[in-house]
């Protein structure tokens, strides 16, 4: 029997090259030889408020930029969160196993009521039961994630844990991946924190970009004057514009660009410019084709209507046998 994997996006805004690094091309890999569930995860952008103008658009994006990066509606089912009813049943079952000081403790949550204080609401705090319900509805084992989702994995093993202790074995405990040896993280072209949807949109290349937005953003990347004694270790923002061309450009190049860097020959005006032709050779295509998609409404309905089924098929069976474990069958 094929593995099961899980994953889900936000509808908070543009995709970007972290999300296609950190989970996307995982998603693209993962479709031919698992039996996959990936969803837009728009119960999970409310928690941040969004203009309900924007949240459909924003759902709709996420699936044409997920297709257009060569996701296949066939061989996966591709579907919104809201459309899956037992998400939220599972959710609430899984509350009564998910304590406030381990919820209060979560790193997502502290941040987000760093940056939202006026805006602390109960759906951020329970944030990581959502999630875990996400993942266990199809019972996943594997869960394409970037970096910064590991804790949520952690405590989604907590509570299936927890589950299974209580009412006997029904979950198991799903592990974050990636194809790589190591979860990643992308980090923004300025040098500050990761690649992201709402943060640092001057550092973020989004899939959208345009050809000359992004060789402005890629030439604006923070660089220095070069070492100037061979083999001198890299500085974290120097490392970073390595990494980003490691993933988008040729390996001569890379390696040419390492060299020069550890002769002291290293021109990051050229460098940058390279980065950003290779960018371009690789956003563009994903962009034309979510374009074209966003602007047919019927295709990307029928998408998830199809997902949809899929999806609840599979979820209303977790969902009936832990009514049962628990007793909730009269
Ligand atoms: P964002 O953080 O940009 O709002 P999401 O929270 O919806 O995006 O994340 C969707 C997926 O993309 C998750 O698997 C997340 O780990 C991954 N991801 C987001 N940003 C990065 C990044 N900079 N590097 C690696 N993976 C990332
Ligand atoms: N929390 C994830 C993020 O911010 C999105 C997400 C919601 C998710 N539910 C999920 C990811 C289930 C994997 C599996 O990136």
């Amino acid at each position: 029997m094929k593995e099961i994997v899980v994953s889900g996006i936000r509808s908070t805004g543009y995709l970007h090259l972290g999300n296609y690094f950190g989970a996307i091309q995982n998603y693209v890999k993962m479709q031919e030889d698992f039996n996959c569930y990936f969803f837009v995860a728009d119960y999970h952008a409310l928690t941040t408020h969004p203009d309900p103008k924007e949240l459909k658009p924003n759902v709709y994006r996420v699936i044409a930029e997920n297709v257009a990066s060569g996701l296949d509606p066939n061989k996966v089912a591709l579907y919104a969160q809201s459309d899956i009813p037992e998400i939220p049943e599972l959710y609430l079952m899984l509350n009564m196993l998910a304590y406030k000081g381990e919820l209060e403790k979560t790193a997502s949550f502290k941040d987000k009521a760093r940056s939202q204080p006026d805006n602390i609401n109960a759906g951020l705090l329970t944030y990581p039961s959502l999630m875990a319900a996400d993942i266990l509805i199809h019972k996943a084992h594997k869960v394409p994630v970037g970096k910064d989702q590991e804790q949520h994995l952690e405590m989604t093993r907590n509570f299936a844990g927890r589950f299974n202790h209580r009412y006997g074995d029904l979950f198991p405990e799903p592990t974050a991946f990636n194809f790589g040896e190591q979860l990643v993280k992308i980090p923004s072209l300025d040098g500050k924190g990761k690649m992201s949807k709402s943060e640092n949109e001057n550092a973020t290349i989004y899939l959208a970009d345009e050809d000359d937005k992004i060789r402005k953003k890629v030439m604006k990347a923070k660089t220095d004057g070069g070492p100037t004694e061979a083999n001198t270790p890299m500085p974290d923002y120097i490392e970073n514009i390595f990494m980003l061309m490691k993933l988008v450009s040729s390996e001569e190049h890379y390696n040419q660009f390492l060299n020069n860097y550890n002769n002291c020959e290293i021109r990051y005006g050229d460098m940058k410019k390279q980065l950003a032709e290779d960018m371009i050779k690789f956003v563009s295509p994903i962009r034309e084709k979510a374009v074209a998609m966003q602007n047919d409404i019927p295709l990307l309905q029928k998408i998830l209507a199809e997902g949809k089924d899929k999806a609840r098929e599979s979820a209303s069976k977790t969902l009936s046998d832990a009514r049962k474990m628990i007793g909730i069958n009269y």
